[in-house]
């Protein structure tokens, strides 16, 4: 019979852990649910959550937490399979329920495949993803770095003629360490990984060294607030067109995230980390990448603002000659929450003079990796295709990322060429 209420644990002494084992499957059923897949067994007993409910939810959370709690305690006193069970099955609800939010800081590999050789992995990149409670939103890898990651390492996106890359928005910088894994060993190449979290900029400084990217200098991470240095290059009419007259919009991002708070503070571990200054860093760079930063009306200007900065003629020294022009790529995903930043973002773009659009593609994660696939079927065979397991890892991994992403790549024309 199903309880009124889930099994009151203060009074532990006379729960059964039987009647908790029922609730936990109950919650267990709702999680399956959640995420599309049905039983057809009837439960009759424990409590039913209804965990689409924010209220009842945490509720939930509080519960789970002190079942662990309990039941770890009873386990320790009687040593019985049901309390390990109780726990065990306790915290995996806990850990399903919360997301990424519930766990630490984790390291792990994404594969990443180059079009070479006869071997087709590059390897996997390793990554650094600090906890929620730390990088906020930067906590994980998302599937707009995996994306163009994915075509900059099999060249679909051939970056190896750009010598000065500089990615904004980092995160854990799956992508920043794939470009540093293509431009490695041609003179003069680097990456510059920026974020404004302390702790994304070590996360990043982590991936370059277990990608060996950093005691070489391919890859230097480096702090850069986007909101600071737009400031900067606004009141220093540092842009040398329209765009400095105009004043930037209040961000939202400082009603979140709390500058005074270790996570958004200047430094993390006893350290401070170093800083680009608009004068420094104008033209210094033939190459922008980004991806998933346009979540805020405010990023859209921003960012464009940046873009063009950062690509701008270049001063003597500051950037060697490359014989191409310097371009932005930069991958978004298509939230239905979100196509008003896409929108503004692009009307940005098209506002800047010196701007280009050369190329814009929509394509889910999953139709990216198909088609990249289908056009290897001539050098390799399907069996061996099949054989690669991180692969089929990753078409695994895709098919629950129904997301259209959007890349854009812009080239910067050079002073004689913009139409002012
Ligand atoms: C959605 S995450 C994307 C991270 C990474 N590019 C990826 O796709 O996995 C957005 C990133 O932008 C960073 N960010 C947000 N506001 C920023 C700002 N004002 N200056 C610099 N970075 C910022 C966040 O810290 C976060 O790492």
């Amino acid at each position: 019979m199903a309880l009124v209420a889930p099994p009151d644990l203060d009074r532990s002494a006379s729960v059964p852990p039987l009647s908790v084992l029922d609730t936990l499957q109950q919650l267990t059923r709702a999680l399956n649910s959640q995420r599309g897949i049905s039983s057809d067994d009837k439960l009759s007993g424990g409590y039913v959550w209804l965990i689409d409910d924010q209220a009842e939810r945490r509720w939930c959370l509080q519960w789970l937490g002190r079942t662990v709690e309990w039941a770890t305690k009873k386990w320790i006193e009687c040593e019985s399979d049901e309390w390990e069970q109780v726990a065990e099955t306790a915290s995996k609800l806990t850990a399903e329920l919360c997301g990424k939010s519930a766990s630490g800081a984790v390291q792990r590999r994404v594969a990443l495949w180059k079009h070479s050789g006869d071997l087709l992995l590059l390897g996997g990149i390793a990554v650094h993803e600090p906890s929620f409670v730390h990088a906020d939103v930067g906590c994980r890898t998302w599937g707009a770095a995996i994306l163009l990651a994915r075509r900059i390492a099999r060249q679909s996106i051939d970056i190896s003629m750009h010598r000065r890359c500089i990615e904004l928005g980092s995160g854990t910088g799956l992508l920043g360490l794939a470009v540093g894994c293509v431009l490695q060993g041609l003179v003069g190449a680097s990456v510059t990984m920026t974020d404004y979290l302390p702790v994304l900029i070590q996360a990043a400084r982590d991936g370059a060294r277990s990608n060996g990217l950093l005691d070489n200098g391919t890859a230097v991470p480096m702090r850069l607030d986007w909101f600071e240095l737009a400031r900067q290059i606004t009141e220093q009419g540092c842009t040398g067109d329209e765009q400095s007259a105009i004043a930037l919009p209040a961000a939202s991002y400082m009603d979140t995230v709390d500058r005074d708070a270790t996570a958004a503070g200047t430094e993390w571990e006893g350290r401070v980390e170093p800083t680009l200054s608009a004068e420094e860093s104008k033209g210094a760079f033939d190459l922008v990448i980004a991806a998933d930063v346009l979540y805020e009306i405010e990023h859209c200007r921003v960012i464009s603002l940046l873009a063009n900065h950062l690509l701008a003629d270049a001063k003597p020294g500051t950037r060697s000659a490359v014989s191409t022009p310097p371009r932005f790529i930069l991958t978004t995903p298509l939230r239905s929450t979100h196509l008003r930043e896409v929108a503004a973002f692009e009307a940005e773009m098209a506002a800047l003079p010196a701007m280009r659009l050369v190329s814009r593609d929509d394509s889910t994660r999953a139709d990216d990796l198909d088609a990249w696939i289908s056009s290897m079927r001539n050098e390799y065979s399907a069996a061996m295709l099949a054989s690669d397991q991180s692969l089929a890892k990753a078409i695994d991994e895709d098919a629950g990322d129904l997301l259209v992403y959007r890349t854009f790549i812009y080239e910067r024309l050079l002073a004689e060429a913009t139409p002012f």
